[in-house]
């Protein structure tokens, strides 16, 4: 059962082919980096517009690299949300009058249920219950998953999400846009030392996360320090360190808690390499496993969304012809798919 899966969100167009008996098909990812890099941040109206210039040209690649006609689709899925609005409206319109057109079903996935089912893309995926650390551009939470559709919010960010933090400093520290990859190459350089920033939150009981303060505490070590290269890049790492230190502290608290043996970690922030590291080593001190996506399924793309779909559309979910999106939406809101009882 092919299942089409469509990711306009943010800034990247992606979409993948997701088949229940032979995995994923196809996938394809056009990113807006370019787009955006120029203005420090995404413009939803380009991302709007963007959408709408690339989805249809890499519908019709995945299609060829999956090998099957669009009659051979058995099913659409798309991020409802949340996300941009008019970037959203994109892809909901046109998986809407694809699935339309065909007479399949479609379905509107969550993006962060998308994020937290895609490492069960891997080879060797996790296994139900599980805590997901979902660390994106837009969201930082920790989510009890005891299966698709059954989550439950452990702890989330008072304000910055993770991602934002890394973008933020980023831009403080001149070193472009996006965020993350450049602060995570420049702290390689950096003496972890030199500055210790904060680690928020984490001296009382909680799973909450707040980052705001961090990008004021890296604002303020510049204007004291100077901004030579050494400087920026002892300050990235201390930004980094202190971020992921957080991270790692609450994900330690939440597998406490929970008494969950695996830890899923999942979002664009996902992708940085001290961060596993560093995940890794609190997984093993609790007997636990860690479990990614790959890199490239760590940041927004069309397979996770796929994915998801398969699920939900296997499982006989889908939803009238018309359609709204969700640029607002509570993970917790979600029940299992239809067809499923509750446990
Ligand atoms: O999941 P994602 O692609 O999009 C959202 O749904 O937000 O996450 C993008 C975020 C951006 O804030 C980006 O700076 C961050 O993930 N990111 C990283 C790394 N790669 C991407 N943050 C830290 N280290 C990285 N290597
Ligand atoms: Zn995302």
């Amino acid at each position: 059962m092919p299942v089409l899966g469509i990711e306009t969100s943010c800034d990247e167009t992606g979409v993948a082919v997701y088949d229940g008996a032979r995995g994923l098909l196809a996938h394809r990812l056009h990113s807006q980096i370019d787009t955006h890099a120029r203005y420090g941040g995404v413009v939803p109206e380009l991302a709007s517009r963007d959408h709408i210039r690339k989805l249809a040209p890499l519908i019709r690649e995945a299609l060829t690299d999956a090998g099957i006609s669009r009659h051979g689709l058995d099913g659409v899925a798309y991020t409802r949300g949340p996300g941009l609005a008019g970037a959203l409206l994109v892809g909901a319109a046109t998986a809407r009058s694809l699935a339309y057109a065909l007479d399949i079903p479609a379905a509107g996935i969550h993006h962060m249920e998308a994020h937290l089912l895609a490492p069960r893309l891997e080879a060797d995926p996790p296994a139900f219950p599980f805590v997901a650390l979902l660390v994106s551009g837009g969201h930082t939470m920790l989510v009890q998953v005891a299966g698709v559709g059954r989550y439950r919010l452990l702890g989330e960010s008072v304000d910055d999400a993770a991602g934002e933090a890394f973008d933020k400093t980023a831009k403080l520290l001149g070193l472009g846009y996006p965020g993350g990859p450049a602060v995570e190459k420049a702290a390689r350089e950096g003496d972890p030392k030199r500055f210790r920033f904060p680690r928020p939150m984490t001296d009382r009981p909680g799973l909450d996360f707040s980052f705001s303060g961090l990008k004021t505490h890296t604002l303020n070590t510049v204007q004291r320090e100077g901004d030579d290269p050494q400087t920026r890049a002892d300050v990235a790492r201390a930004f980094q360190d202190a971020v992921i230190d957080t991270l790692a502290i609450k994900c330690r608290r939440a597998l406490q808690a929970t008494a969950t043996p695996r830890l899923v970690i999942a979002g664009g922030v996902g992708a940085n390499a001290a961060l596993r590291e560093r995940l890794a080593e609190v997984a093993e001190a609790h007997h636990a496993r860690v479990f990614y996506p790959r890199p490239e399924f760590c940041t927004d793309n069309g397979a996770m969304v796929a994915y998801a779909g398969h699920l939900r559309l296997a499982a006989g979910e889908s939803e009238p012809t018309a359609f709204d999106v969700a640029p607002r939406w509570d993970l917790e809101s979600l029940s299992p798919p239809s067809g499923e009882s509750r446990k």
